[in-house]
This record gives C-alpha cells, structure tokens and sequence, in this order.
C-alpha cells in the first residue's frame, strides 16, 4: 500500500526513566534514559558511507521516522529518488511530515521489507539502486508507545507487532503456544539460559490467568530466573518473543539477498543491527556474497557508535554497522 498524505502530530519530546540500567526494556542495549522522539543511530557515519550524490536511488527498508532518510534526501537531490518501507504505518506518517520539502523525490511504502522487489517495482525503479539502509529493530517511538507492547517497563496489551494488520501477537505466543513451543523461542531468539524455567512459569501462570499485560509476563519472568546484575531478567524474553512475532530473522535474511540483488555496480549496501542474531546474518550474507565477488566488504569490523553519540543518544549503545559496497563489474546472483 502506498501511503496517502494525513495529517499528523509531531511527537512528543521528554524523557523516560528505566529502572534496568543497561538495556531498553525490549532487548537493546542501553542507558538510564530514552529520549521520546526518536534519533538516528550513527547518522554521521551513515551519510558518510552511502555518499549519496545528486540524482542517486536509494532505499531506506526501515524508514521510520526517516531520520536517516532524510539526510539520504539531502544528498541525492535534485533528482534523485528515495522509498522508504516501513511495516508500521504510524511511523510513515511522521515520515511523510519530516521530509515535506522533498515531496517529488521520494515515495513511503507501508509495506515489509522482504517484499523490496514489489517496492522498487511500484516506485519503477527498475534500474536498481545505488544505497540501501536497514537499521534494523524499533523506534523510539515504538518503544515508548505502551500500547503496542514493547516494553516491559510501562505496562501495555502483550502485542509487540510492527505492522498492527498482522495476525500473531504476543499475547498468542504466550497464551496458546505449546510449552516446548516458548521455550525453544525464548532460547533460539532471546539466547537465555533460562528458557525452559521461564517457559514452564509460563504455562503455569497462564492455567491460573491468561497472561495479557507485559507488566503480568515481567513479573512471571521475574519470578522464574535468578537475579540478573546487569540486565532486567525480562530482557531476552521480550526480545525473543519480538523476534518472533515480527519473523525478523526470516525477513531480514530474505530480504539482505534481494537488496544485494538491486544494488548498482559501486553501490553500497548499510545494516544497523542492535543484536548478535542479526549481526551474524549481515556477516555471512556479506562474506558469502564477497566470496562470489559481488560484494566487497568495506568495514571489515562493524562500526560502533562513539562514546559522544552514546552520551547523546544512549540508545545506540549496542549497535554495529556493517556496509558493503556492489562490485564494478554486474554480475547476475
Ligand atoms: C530503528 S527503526 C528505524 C528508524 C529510522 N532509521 C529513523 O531514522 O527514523 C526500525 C524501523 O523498522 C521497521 N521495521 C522492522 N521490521 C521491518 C520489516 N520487516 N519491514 C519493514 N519495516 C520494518 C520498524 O517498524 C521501525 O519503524
């Protein structure tokens, strides 16, 4: 679906407070405080990288609130072209306020980013692209919007879908999924050692009450595992079940391939990630394809943010950007 011009409100800017001092309370690594509006993690570098130059086509997979692809924008006009694909459709409108001024040169696709092909086919950008962004996992926004269930610090419905058209939310992986079933997803895509003891309270909890809150599920996750020094015990679970929810992995994976696909001899492809899951798939992706000479790899180690952007914006704290750059010569994959 193309997105249609509304109205909107600018969000909010404050802070919130966390009690886990290490993390967001979703998985991510992070500080003590959360800006609301969200901030694009590791802009500079990013810009830096992509190099983006009038009259270049780019995507950005994970538009957001187009932090970054604003900057993208700035690069490639006049006459360049930019889509930004996002699941979350809340987040496309305050895309489309944050890059008026720009209205003939981009298009907001609420859409996932595995379908990239159908994107580029719709914008008719059939020609390929020169940058591609993912800067994988959730907004400020998103995180600090209670309602949609993220957080395991503001209590809110089991939900934690970043397209809120989609079928399975939390509540149903928690609630009707078999207990070998939680605890195979909160090991595989949490990596928690205590996934059998936190899946078995689980189904335990849930005879008595259906589990519908995230304060609910914290307090059961608490009370299964030991104390944890450095993060909320709640951390890997709500980061595992996420992953699942959103197939994140499956799309991601899927989606690194066809982007690598379109990208233009010389053009360069940036991933953000905030966990070692995703880490993992951007590096192999990257190696097996530098290995048929397609891409060559440009940060051989990922980029970390600086300490001053961290100070800034602590929830950078975990990212890693890799890039890669399409070779000269095109060659069909
Ligand atoms: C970290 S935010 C991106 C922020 C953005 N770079 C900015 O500067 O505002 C990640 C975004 O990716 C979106 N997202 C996650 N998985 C997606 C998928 N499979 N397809 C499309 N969008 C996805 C989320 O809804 C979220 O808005």
């Amino acid at each position: 679906m193309i997105l249609q011009k509304i109205p909107l409100r600018k969000p909010q800017r404050g802070c919130l407070r966390y009690e886990d001092r290490n993390r967001t309370p979703s998985g991510e690594d992070s500080r003590i405080v959360d800006t609301q509006e969200h901030i694009p993690v590791l802009c500079k570098e990013i810009i830096e990288y992509l190099n983006p130059k009038a009259g270049d086509y780019a995507i950005d997979c994970t538009v957001g609130c187009a932090g970054h692809a604003k900057e993208i924008l700035k690069g490639i006009s006049p006459g360049g072209f930019l889509i930004g694909i996002d699941l979350d459709e809340e987040a496309l409108k305050i895309s489309e306020e944050n890059l008026k001024g720009f209205e003939n040169n981009f298009m907001l696709i609420n859409d996932n980013f595995k379908n990239i092909l159908d994107a580029v086919k719709r914008a008719n950008l059939n020609t390929g692209v020169d940058a591609v962004l993912f800067d994988l996992g959730f907004s400020s926004m998103q995180i600090n919007s209670a309602d949609r269930g993220f957080s395991f610090n503001s209590e809110g419905p089991l939900d934690m879908r970043f397209d809120k058209k989609a079928k399975i939310t939390a509540f149903d992986v928690v609630n009707k999924s078999k207990e070998c079933e939680i605890e195979k997803i909160i090991r595989m895509f949490g990596e928690e050692r205590f996934s059998k003891r936190i899946a078995k309270r689980i189904v335990t909890a849930r005879q008595r009450q259906r589990i519908s809150t995230t304060f609910q599920l914290a307090d059961i996750i608490r009370s299964a595992v030991p104390f944890y020094k450095r993060i909320h015990p709640a951390t890997r679970t709500f980061q595992a079940l996420r992953i699942f929810v959103n197939s994140e992995l499956d799309n991601l994976k899927s989606a690194l391939n066809d982007a690598i696909n379109l990208l233009r001899p010389g053009g360069k492809i940036c991933v953000i990630s905030f966990h070692s899951l995703e880490d993992r798939i951007v590096k192999h992706t990257f190696i097996h394809y530098s290995r048929k000479h397609v891409l060559n790899i440009i940060t051989k180690k990922p980029i970390r943010p600086s300490m001053e952007e961290i100070n800034l914006n602590p929830r950078s704290r975990s990212a890693k950007l890799r890039v890669a750059q399409k070779s000269a010569e095109e060659i069909n994959i």
